[in-house]
């Protein structure tokens, strides 16, 4: 859109386009899109050439109903159509036609191309090694309105990966929906195999990636977190329940004892690995017996930190049509029993931080105190967020971002203090140690 001439505005009522990116996995953030286009309405009506579009997979799920359902909507386009929005607006514009497009991607389309980059875009970036799902888990959208799983060739990756680097980026999440069967269909490398050679990238500081499905966890990619230097101490690993019964219903393909072998696996090679996992409760015929077998493999774990969800159906996926739906209200119980849980044990693990000396990746200032300190904002390898007054900057220097920029530096802090969201500490010596060894500490931990 920038190459269109477009630029970014600080508030929807000074924009000529508005674009709605959206979700489909929960029901909820489906109910907040047309809140949001319910609050957007009046701009169109007091600037008729404002254009109003909504991207992404409910645009995906809904197309033409969408359309219909909203009369202020200029354009629905799909997941495959990202690529021909600047023609879609253009066409939109010019016309003054309302538009959908849920097609398919037409093939040499390239998923972003990296030249519309711009310097100083962030340190750490986002980059798609595979779209869509063949899984069909009982409960998820993801295969209806992603498609089929794709891989995108190594090549085109690296060539990302490098032109966002030289514009400032120091890390990347790889992404995918299940990154461990990456390159598979196509006969592409393995998956270990593409870490290695993001590994190469100059310039590049830190690899994390995400998501990774339980059953696919591979030996090969648990030795990649002692052979890569890059390789955060992190991985996102959704164990959906603690209950046999609801894996079964769920699809998942694995149990409960295959999930906490892969976890007491990686634990092993890597005792500081952060394991942070998605939880489902009240999933159709979920009982409070399986609930609590849920409670109890979160204490049997202790989880780093937990995404929960309440249940909800989807368009499609099969686990709409089961019986047994659970009421509102106890899903709601036991979603905050869950959090309960979880906050102490994250309270718990981050305290236990305290004095300890964590590498961190600063993304950038967090905050200027009404003492003019600033604090400044990264991550450690495992993913935690550390805000930190760095200390070395002497009195005569400005103590101010422009004076003493730290973003994209490796810094080493001292933790002072674990609180539930972050951590806090304070710099100590500025230059990275580089220790390689297996399971003591890499350039990323
Ligand atoms: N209801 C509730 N949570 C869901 N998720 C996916 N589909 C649903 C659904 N229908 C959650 C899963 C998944 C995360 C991204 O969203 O926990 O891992
Ligand atoms: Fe959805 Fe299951 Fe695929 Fe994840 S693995 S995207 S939950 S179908």
């Amino acid at each position: 859109m920038v190459r269109s001439g477009y630029g970014v505005v600080d508030s929807a009522d000074q924009a000529d386009l508005i674009i709605v990116n959206t979700c489909a996995i929960r029901d909820k953030a489906e109910q907040k899109l047309y809140s949001l286009l319910g609050r957007l309405a009046p701009l169109k009506q007091q600037n008729p050439d404002t254009i109003l579009a909504v991207g992404g997979c409910v645009a995906q799920q809904e197309g033409a109903t969408m359309l219909s359902r909203v009369p202020c909507l200029d354009l629905v386009f799909g997941t495959d159509a990202l690529n021909r929005l600047p023609t879609l607006v253009d066409r939109v514009a010019l016309k003054k036609a309302r538009i959908v497009d849920v097609g398919p991607r037409v093939s040499g389309e390239n998923h972003q191309n990296p030249r519309t980059l711009k310097s100083g875009e962030g340190v750490s970036r986002f980059v798609t090694i595979m779209r869509g799902c063949d899984n069909y888990c009982t409960y998820c959208v993801v295969p209806f309105v992603r498609g089929r799983e794709t891989s995108r060739p190594p090549e085109q990756i690296i060539k990302e990966i490098e032109v966002r680097v030289a514009a400032g980026a120091r890390e990347v999440t790889l992404l995918g929906q299940n990154v461990n069967s990456y390159g598979n269909k196509e006969g592409l490398v393995s998956f270990p195999d593409l870490l290695t050679r993001v590994n190469k990238v100059s310039g590049l500081e830190r690899i994390r990636f995400t998501t990774s499905h339980p059953k696919d966890l591979s030996e090969e990619l648990i030795a990649a977190f002692g052979r890569l230097e890059k390789l955060c101490r992190h991985i996102h690993l959704p164990v959906q329940s603690g209950s046999d019964k609801i894996l079964h219903r769920m699809n998942r393909k694995y149990t409960r004892t295959h999930f906490e072998e892969r976890v007491a696996r990686l634990r092993a090679d890597y005792p500081d690995i952060a394991i942070t996992s998605d939880i489902i409760v009240g999933f159709p015929g979920e009982t409070e017996s399986d609930f609590q077998m849920t409670l109890d493999l979160i204490r049997g774990i202790r989880f780093d930190s937990l995404f929960a969800f309440k249940y909800s159906d989807r368009p499609n996926a099969a686990a709409a049509q089961f019986k047994d739906k659970i009421p509102a209200k106890e899903k709601s119980r036991r979603l905050q029993a869950l959090l309960d849980l979880q906050q102490q044990i994250t309270l718990e693990k981050n305290k236990a931080l305290i004095g300890t000396r964590q590498f961190i990746l600063v993304e950038g200032f967090s905050k200027i105190s009404a003492t003019k300190e600033v604090q400044w904002s990264g991550r450690t390898s495992t993913n935690k967020i550390v805000n930190f007054r760095d200390d070395p900057v002497r009195d005569d220097q400005p103590r101010q971002p422009g004076g003493n920029d730290l973003t994209g530096k490796l810094i080493t802090v001292v933790i002072k203090n674990g609180f539930f969201h972050s951590l806090l500490g304070t710099s100590v010596i500025k230059s990275p140690i580089h220790v390689r060894r297996k399971g003591v500490q890499s350039r990323a931990a």
